[in-house]
């Protein structure tokens, strides 16, 4: 695996391999990678010749009062990681590196509407540092492919309704929830999770559940549904973000005749704040 620091370094070696017709697979992440990361990767090498990802914990996408001074960061163990994976190329750019003009003066991407509910309403300004960093990744590696994790869901319709809108020719590409054995959606942040906590956060993967159940048993009041969900978390010791069930590709509130559904969810342990969702077709 060959590392880059620079988008110079990463670009000449690109151009070489794209002169050639070989086929780009991409893999944005901000490090400290779990096997849900590592899953990415190798779908990204079971469809393309040459397999790039990028660590960068972009602080464009992180809030004032958010934890981008202490998101784990784990090159080493990543750059392990990645080799075994079957990753070809790692981009590590510095902060200078990416935004060489300030963040303050950056020129940024926006997602109206879509950016508004869910994480990006608990999160402001968060899916802007999202749809502009990734941006520039994609400019920088212009890849064929790029592959993004169901677990972040609204990011990735978010990514695919900006790379729809602003016509950048790249498939974007979808990859399963990568779970620990108990069904807890692997997460960086879930290393701020206490020892007592641990057993109790499943409750919002169960929460989803019991409301797909119900509306796949025909309940179709879904924010009845969505109340009874929050107060099993809030009685599990847990304060709630949203639970919310929308439109898969909209992320509008479902309607009672949509077909594709999406259940998502958001909430606090102590330190940390969890999120998950699960899609049902009706
Ligand atoms: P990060 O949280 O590191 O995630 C990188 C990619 O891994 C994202 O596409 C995310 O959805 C995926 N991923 C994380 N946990 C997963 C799991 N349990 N199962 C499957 N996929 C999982 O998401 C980001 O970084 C950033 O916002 C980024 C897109 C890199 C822009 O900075």
């Amino acid at each position: 695996m060959k590392v880059f620091h620079t988008v110079r370094g990463l670009r000449d070696d690109l151009n070489k391999d794209r002169r050639q017709g070989l086929r780009i697979g991409f893999v944005p992440t901000m490090g400290n990678l779990h096997d849900g990361h590592l899953a990415l990767i190798k779908q990204a090498r079971e469809s393309n010749d040459v397999v790039v990802c990028s660590i960068f914990v972009n602080a464009l996408q992180f809030g004032l009062n958010e934890d981008w001074d202490k998101y784990p960061r784990t090159y080493q163990g990543d750059c392990d990681k990645l080799r075994e994976a079957g990753c070809d190329y790692l981009f590590h750019p510095d902060d200078i590196e990416m935004y060489p003009n300030g963040l303050d003066t950056q020129s940024r991407v926006i997602c109206p509407t879509m950016t508004d509910v869910l994480c990006g309403a608990s999160r402001p300004g968060h899916f802007e540092g999202v749809t502009t960093v990734v941006s520039k990744l994609f400019n920088i590696v212009q890849p064929d492919e790029a592959i993004f994790g169901i677990k972040d869901y609204q990011q990735l319709a978010v990514i695919r309704r900006m790379a729809e809108d602003l016509c950048m020719p790249i498939q974007i590409s979808s990859a399963p929830i990568h779970r620990e054995v108990d069904g807890l959606a692997m997460s960086s942040r879930n290393s701020y999770i206490t020892v007592e906590e641990r057993p109790l956060v499943t409750v919002l993967k169960d929460s989803l559940e019991w409301i797909a159940a119900e509306i796949k048993a025909g309940n179709r009041d879904f924010s009845a549904l969505e109340e009874t969900a929050k107060a099993r978390i809030i009685e599990a010791g847990f304060k709630i973000d949203y639970i919310t069930v929308c439109n898969s590709k909209t992320l509008d509130l479902a309607a009672n005749d949509d077909v594709e559904i999406t259940i998502l969810g958001a909430m606090f342990t102590e330190a940390a704040r969890l999120i998950d969702n699960l899609s049902i077709t009706l």
